[in-house]
């Protein structure tokens, strides 16, 4: 990536108070779904077909995360095996949204599995492209 562009992140979503926990924080499961979902999206692109998340390797809840903020998940891919592709991923939420003040709220590393249309391991092909 060029040092002058902006980097893009694989999601952004919007928490809505149908999320929250008893205390009025976005619950984490639905923070987790949203990371599955980028890095997901972030190891399709490389591996180009079907994947499926096989573990989740690591997950920290750095911040609340509070309805109205503006959720980016930006995914990197950390290894490539044979089958598998390692994705980190940085939560970012802006809550005074305009003013660039984007804090990080979560991080996570997610492995998942190339597979075929019987849902078994397929080889990934590797290629020179190692991030988006
Ligand atoms: C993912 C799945 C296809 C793997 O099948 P499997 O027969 O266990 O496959 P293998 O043992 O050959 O492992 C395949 C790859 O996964 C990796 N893997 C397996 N278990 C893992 C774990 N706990 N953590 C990290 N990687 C793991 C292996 O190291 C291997 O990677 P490599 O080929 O790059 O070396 C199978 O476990 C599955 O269908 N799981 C359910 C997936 C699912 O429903 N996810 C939620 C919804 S998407």
């Amino acid at each position: 990536m060029a040092t002058n562009e902006v980097r893009q992140p694989e999601i952004r979503v919007l928490p809505m108070p149908s999320d929250t926990n008893a205390s009025g924080d976005i619950f984490g499961g639905w923070l987790m779904s949203q990371v599955d979902i980028a890095g997901s999206i972030s190891a399709h692109r490389y591996v180009g077909n079907r994947v499926v998340t096989v573990a989740v390797d690591e997950f920290l809840f750095l911040k609340p995360v509070l309805v109205g903020d503006l959720v980016s998940i930006y995914a990197d891919i950390a290894h490539i095996g044979n089958t598998s592709i390692r994705i980190s991923l940085i939560v970012m939420a802006e809550r005074e949204r305009g003013t660039d003040t984007a804090q990080k709220v979560a991080e996570a590393v997610l492995t998942y599995v190339s597979v075929d249309e019987n849902k078994k391991p397929k080889a990934i092909q590797k290629s020179d492209l190692t991030c988006k």
